[in-house]
């Protein structure tokens, strides 16, 4: 039996425990192991859960999940930046798997969570940190063995795609799309993070990262958010059979590299453009692969969770790749050219 402690039971915390009640039966046969969870931190212990749980699972005391040594992999969905730093560090410094979907902590820290697991040779695996339900990070970091990758695009935030989808096919209105979006569990807690950029902005530093195998800090990254698209802006856009989406991207040149967040028109007839509602698409470029292109649903409940989950059964059964993914190419920053060419 492998325990599992998970931290927070919101929309991806509660997709987790759906989806292994439902498969845990498979899950025995496939694997040769059940996956249990034995704890679940939570912030509001009072509050009424949609789930049925076994009795005195929940808690809202930390170490009660650091200390029991049924618990071997730590599953962190909690969204909270600081708190998850710290429980992800403490979980590792404690001899415990880590697998988490946060990615304002994986972008923040990933280097020095990425260092100390390998230090301790614990895996820290963060997929559904990027992309929701598309197994992205794992392909990416599979190519880079044989490829120099250059290119990295993407649509990357669910809930940007869902209003900008609806704007656009609908007419909807900005913040009844945004509502939408939230009631779906979509949106971060606070979705300022997703419509100002700032989630895309996290997606993209990672990849960015993993791609050029050097640091691209969320500071070399040019920002631009979607709040200000207004129905007049879509219905222009429009009538030239154009199409706008929040798009991200990493590229490599000669001199160095550019990154940028921005709301990007197209032609309808181009391939992010018929990247709708709340699906995700990465796109990269490798000098012996050539172009791949991966689509999926970015965000929701049960993609996220089953990201989440492949996770765990890579360390079940130690199939996950091993060591720092991390390259330490010194790469110079060429925003500011761009800027300049603006
Ligand atoms: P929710 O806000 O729905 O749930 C968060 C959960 O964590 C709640 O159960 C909350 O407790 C608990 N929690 C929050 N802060 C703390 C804390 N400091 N200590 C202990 N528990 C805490 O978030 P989501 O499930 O939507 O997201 C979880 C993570 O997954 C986030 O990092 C998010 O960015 C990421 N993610 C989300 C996706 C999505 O589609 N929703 C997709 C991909 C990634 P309580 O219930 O008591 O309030
Ligand atoms: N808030 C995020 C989004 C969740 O809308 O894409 C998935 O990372």
């Amino acid at each position: 039996m492998v325990g599992i402690g998970l931290l927070g039971l919101g929309t991806v915390g509660t997709g987790v425990v759906e989806i292994l009640e439902e498969r845990q039966e498979e899950l025995k046969f496939l694997i040769g192991e059940e996956i249990k969870i034995k704890k679940i931190l939570v912030k509001n212990i009072d509050k009424k859960r949609e789930i049925q749980l076994e009795e005195n699972i929940i808690t809202s005391d930390y170490n009660e999940i650091l200390n029991c040594e049924d618990i071997s992999i730590i599953v962190e969905l909690t969204g909270d930046l600081d708190q998850g730093y710290k429980y992800i560090k403490d979980a590792l410094n404690s001899g415990k798997d880590v697998v988490t979907a946060n990615k304002a902590v994986v972008s923040k820290h990933f280097e020095e969570l990425s260092s100390l697991a390998a230090e301790k040779d614990l895996a820290f695996l963060y997929e559904a940190s990027v992309g929701g339900g598309i197994p992205i990070l794992k392909r990416l970091k599979g190519e880079l063995i044989l490829n120099k990758i250059t290119e990295v695009q993407g649509i990357l935030n669910g809930t940007c795609n869902y209003i900008l989808s609806s704007m656009f096919n609908k007419g909807l209105d900005y913040n009844e799309a945004l509502k939408i979006a939230q009631d779906m569990g979509y949106a971060e807690a606070d979705p300022t993070a997703d419509v100002e950029g700032y989630d895309t902005l996290r997606k993209l530093r990672i990849l960015g990262t993993l791609a050029l195998q050097g640091k691209i800090d969320e500071s070399d990254i040019l920002l631009e958010g979607i709040s200000k698209i207004t129905p007049f802006d879509i219905e222009q856009i429009k009538s030239i059979d154009f199409i706008i989406k929040l798009i991200g991207e990493v590229k490599e040149l000669e001199d160095g590299f550019i990154a940028v967040v921005q709301p990007t028109i197209m032609k309808e007839s181009s391939y992010f453009a018929n990247v709708d509602m709340a699906f995700n698409s990465i796109v990269f470029l490798g000098n012996n692969v050539g172009e791949l292109k991966f689509s999926g649903l970015g965000a929701g409940k049960l993609p996220t969770a089953n990201a989440v989950l492949a996770d765990i059964v890579d360390i079940v059964e130690d199939t996950y790749r091993k060591g720092n993914p991390l390259g330490e190419r010194k790469l110079n920053n060429l925003n500011e050219k761009l800027k300049a060419e603006y």
